[in-house]
């Protein structure tokens, strides 16, 4: 048997823009506003004021853990004006995990970005790497007990969406992007992250890891959207090529980190031209990927190899579908290919599925990722048996 790490922990990953609702003041909230075909977060799932629910029923299912992000936009409104209320907001979003037995891992940004950040040249402005140091100063505060921070999600993902918000680029291409997540006619691949927004992006990371290290006991890191490429018969040296600048470069920036979070969904062949869209096939998932549970075995090998060894924590890993026996099914699949890992002496110290809750999608609502439904207009919730099950699995702490 498969022996996981004491204390492995067994939980679910949100982020704010997609549950909490109303994120007035971020960039996301005017990109919803301003792109014509883009549905709108909204009220999200109200998590904002149902967070305790939401965590109760993780924790009352088995879970361990809940993966949970802090909003940067609603923490400084304005630049260097702190809401001392959202402050409080997050704080007491942690003691209530604790109370109810589950570790908090915390998510510094994810995605989104205070509005007037953006419109002062995002990552790429003047101040970006100052501004955020401030900011993750100012988050630091209510971080005490917690033991897992992550700086920032996907940045790989955060690199390309500069393709979204520059209007230069979307003429060039006549066309504009969406979604960074979900499949786009336009868009058959996604395009490359943008070097000098990753470069950037780890340079913010690396700073503000040093000022939890000095302020905080936390474990620091970033999760990268591992994507799992494989290379078609021949094409090896493109391979290389290709994930260097789509998934390495961030991988590699972890060295020296307490852990990295992979995030895996699917995976994609390369050729000799590059990424190969994800060939059209019934059980293709609601963001169009290919089913592949087996992407999980492959990003936790390739990320321990690219970060030579850092602890893994797996901060998502899920599938967009209407159907709760295939979420199920995937899952214990992805969790087979996880045990095969920790076997072969990959250090896993955690599986966080996303998501906890169906929630907005990036510009979509239709992909449904959650272990819990939630009826848009009451909030109501509903476990689906996917929780249960992985609930059982954490205790259990076996398939
Ligand atoms: C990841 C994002 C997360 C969610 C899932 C499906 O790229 O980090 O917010 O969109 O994909």
């Amino acid at each position: 048997m498969t022996r996981l790490v004491p204390g492995f922990l067994w939980g679910a990953a949100t982020a704010p823009h997609q549950v909490e609702g109303n994120n007035l003041n971020s960039d996301w909230w005017q990109r919803e506003l301003h792109t014509p075909g883009m549905e709108r977060s909204g009220d999200a799932v109200d998590s904002y004021h149902r967070y305790a629910e939401d965590m109760r029923l993780l924790a009352d299912a088995g879970l361990t853990s809940y993966r949970f992000g802090i909003e940067w936009a609603r923490i400084e409104p304005i630049p260097g004006q702190i809401s001392r209320a959202a402050l409080a907001h997050y704080s007491r979003m942690i003691d209530t995990a604790f109370q109810l037995g589950l570790t908090p891992v915390v998510t510094l940004h994810h995605f989104t970005s205070p509005r007037w950040f953006a419109e002062d040249g995002g990552w790429l402005g003047p101040k970006a790497i100052e501004r955020f140091q401030a900011y993750v100063k100012t988050a630091a505060a209510i971080l005490g007990d917690v033991e897992w921070v992550c700086t920032m999600n996907e940045p790989n993902m955060l690199a390309i969406m500069v393709w979204m918000s520059d209007p230069e680029r979307s003429a060039a291409v006549r066309k504009q992007m969406l979604t960074p997540t979900v499949a786009d006619d336009r868009f058959p691949i996604l395009p490359d992250p943008e070097p000098e927004v990753g470069l950037r992006l780890a340079e913010a990371h690396h700073a503000a890891a040093e000022i939890l290290r000095r302020e905080t006991d936390a474990k620091v890191g970033w999760t990268v959207a591992n994507q799992a490429f494989t290379a078609t018969v021949g094409n090896e040296d493109k391979l290389r090529e290709v994930r260097y600048i789509k998934e390495d470069l961030y991988l590699e920036a972890a060295r020296g980190d307490d852990f990295i979070g992979v995030q895996s969904y699917s995976s994609q062949a390369v050729d000799g031209n590059g990424v190969v869209p994800h060939p059209p096939a019934p059980d293709n998932t609601l963001t169009g990927a290919a089913y592949r549970p087996d992407a999980l075995g492959i990003a936790l090998r390739h990320a321990w190899e690219a970060t030579g060894g850092v602890p893994i924590l797996v901060t998502e890993n899920g599938i967009a579908t209407a159907d709760d026996t295939r979420r199920i099914a995937y899952t214990s699949e992805a969790l087979g290919h996880l045990f095969k890992a920790v076997d072969d002496g990959i250090d896993v110290r955690g599986y966080l599925h996303w998501s906890a809750l169906d929630n907005f999608e990036w510009g979509h609502w239709k992909p449904t990722f959650g272990l819990i439904a939630v009826d848009r207009e009451t909030f109501e919730r509903k476990p689906k048996p996917s929780l249960a099950w992985l609930g059982a699995v954490a205790r259990r702490g076996r398939l």
